[in-house]
């Protein structure tokens, strides 16, 4: 099947191009996109010829005017692209039997519903733009038998001019900004259209008359509301006061009220409208890492070791004063106990963590965790467990630790253990290789050669059946003693030589191994999952780990 994308350069058409990309050759059809240079929708004799050419099987139109403002000076101009560009498109499809899937608005309304709008609610624009994007509609109806019109609303994506991006710009640039709050609507991630209309596409065969759908991403908010969560989300500090429209004049007045029903195109389609905050945090998390990628700079460089470590020993100090006196004991929802000191040490490491690197998100066991949906495309985050130890702190055997690492694609890069008791610290970054500071001496860790005798971290009275099997695998060859320590503790001893094995056959979080597993791998150590001799990875969708290997 041939598919024709309009309006390439724009930022839906720009959307397209990104997806392609990213399928490259999963993609099954043959995808030609097509700028306003490339072929220009208002000139009949061009299309006419292009058509001839390359015979789409659908024609996708990105193209169209959208200066909303400047359409109320420029109606000729509006006009020409949104209503008789869209009549030459349709003709041609016609001509060809191509199917013609449209891009609408819902500025079609004029804004007073009280509920979002369906399909068929009658239209009524207020402005030049939505007038001639009605003409478009208009058009196609009157000449194809066959079509999709999808209207949409409040586009944004990582291409073009859109709201969020000069948000995240002005969030850099201001102390404070107003934003309407009396426009309700839904913002609409122009990858989510994109994913809409290939899932339309895939049933073109269904498509036997003329469809009207919306789509826009789920749920209802303000300009107000949008902005905010831009700011929260991209960590600005800039205020946002909310300001009626009515003290934001614009040349073209806005429907006050927009919000488009997605149930029809759920319905006839199956097409998913993710809620749109979800959609936001995933635009704003890939504009940050392409704003890094664009200084050019590596993460990893940037970060500085000390740092984090002075960040773990304040969030030591603050679960020693704890420690010091008498503390309650709750149970979370998985029976484990949570303790005041495990909050607190939370608080201080979340803290200094955002003021040092507000770019780089955070995982942490106490603190609500992200959606996959959004975690997931995180280059760099934090992997942080504020206190892992917490019955070795009820006991106060003093065996408890503070986690901090750095995951980069999956992978632990950097890791910070503190021994808040013992003022321990462990620390190692990738390629530097791995340290134990204790005092004023700063060692470098090696992991110890096999020799006759060998040492295994695992504790002699909680050894489970896998481990025990382990263990005896081990003293056909070996003379076995155990070493024990706190969780994390016990990457450590392999780190420095003390332990030669930590086979781990029982559940753990990715939060109890990411730093350890630096340690040991920057002191020659591997944590590796038996079965498939795979390290341990991190920013599953399940943050459990399975059973792992420290050697
Ligand atoms: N943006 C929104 O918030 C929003 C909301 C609801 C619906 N929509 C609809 O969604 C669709 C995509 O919008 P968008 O935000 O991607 O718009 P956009 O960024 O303004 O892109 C429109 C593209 O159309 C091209 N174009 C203009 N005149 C053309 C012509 N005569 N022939 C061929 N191409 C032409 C432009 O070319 P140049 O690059 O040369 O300028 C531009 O690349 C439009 O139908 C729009 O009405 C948008």
């Amino acid at each position: 099947m041939r598919i024709l994308i309009t309006g390439a350069n724009g930022q839906l058409g720009k959307a397209f191009e990104f997806y392609l990309e990213q399928l490259s050759d999963a993609m099954p059809y043959e995808v030609s996109l097509a700028t306003s240079k490339d072929l220009d929708i208002t000139e009949s004799a061009k299309l006419s010829e292009y058509f001839a050419k390359q015979s789409p099987d659908v024609v996708v139109n990105c193209a169209a005017y959208t200066k909303v403002d400047q359409a109320e000076t420029e109606i000729d101009k509006a006009h020409l692209v949104n209503e008789k560009g869209v009549e030459n498109l349709a003709e041609q499809c016609v001509k060809h039997n191509a199917l013609l899937v449209h891009i609408s608005t819902d500025y079609v309304f004029n804004g007073e519903a009280e509920e979002a709008y369906p399909e068929n609610w009658a239209t009524d624009p207020i402005g030049v733009y939505g007038k001639s994007k009605l003409a478009g509609e208009e058009k196609i109806r009157s000449i194809l038998t066959k079509s999709v019109i999808i209207r949409t609303s409040w586009l944004y994506g990582r291409f073009g001019h859109n709201f969020l991006k000069t948000m995240m710009r002005l969030g850099q640039e201001r102390d404070s900004l107003n934003v309407v709050n009396d426009q309700i609507g839904c913002p609409t991630f122009t990858e989510d259209l994109v994913k809409a209309i290939f899932k339309i596409i895939e049933q073109k065969d269904k498509i036997q008359e003329n469809v009207l759908v919306h789509f826009s991403n789920s749920g209802i908010c303000s300009w107000y509301d949008f902005a905010r969560l831009i700011m929260q989300e991209s960590a600005s500090n800039c205020a946002v006061h909310p300001i009626p429209s009515s003290a934001y004049p614009t040349p073209a007045k806005r429907p006050s009220f927009s919000l488009l029903s997605n149930q029809k195109i759920q319905k006839l389609f199956g097409v998913e409208c993710p809620q749109w905050e979800t959609s936001a945090k995933k635009c704003i998390t890939y504009l940050k890492q392409n704003n890094r990628s664009k200084k050019n700079t590596n993460m990893l460089n940037q970060i500085n070791t000390e740092k984090i470590v002075d960040i773990a020993k304040k969030a030591g100090a603050a679960i020693l004063e704890i420690y010091e006196r008498d503390f309650e004991v709750d149970m979370k929802e998985d029976k484990s106990p949570l303790t005041e000191a495990d909050k607190k040490s939370n608080e201080v490491i979340v803290q200094h963590l955002q003021e040092q690197y507000p770019d780089i998100p955070i995982l942490s066991e106490e603190t609500k965790q992200e959606e996959y949906e959004v975690r997931k495309d995180w280059e760099y985050f934090w992997l942080v467990d504020p206190l892992d130890g917490t019955k070795e702190f009820i006991k106060r055997n003093g065996e408890f630790t503070v986690n901090i690492a750095l995951i980069h694609q999956g992978k632990p890069v950097m890791g910070v253990i503190y021994v808040p008791v013992q003022d321990k610290v462990f620390y190692a970054k990738k390629g530097e290789g791995s340290f134990r500071i204790q005092g004023d001496e700063t060692s470098k860790l090696e992991k110890a050669p096999l020799g006759k005798k060998i040492a295994i971290a695992a504790s002699r009275s909680h050894l489970n059946e896998d481990t025990q099997a382990f263990v005896d695998e081990k003293r056909k060859d070996y003379e076995v003693e155990y070493i024990s320590a706190g969780s994390s503790l016990k990457f450590c001893l392999v780190a420095e030589g003390k332990a030669h094995f930590y086979p781990r056959f029982a559940p753990t979080m990715e939060w109890d191994t990411g730093a350890g597993q630096i340690i040991a791998e920057e002191a020659g150590a591997s944590v590796t999952i038996p079965e498939s001799g795979e390290p341990l990875s991190y920013n599953k969708e399940n943050l459990l780990n399975p059973y792992f290997l420290v050697q």
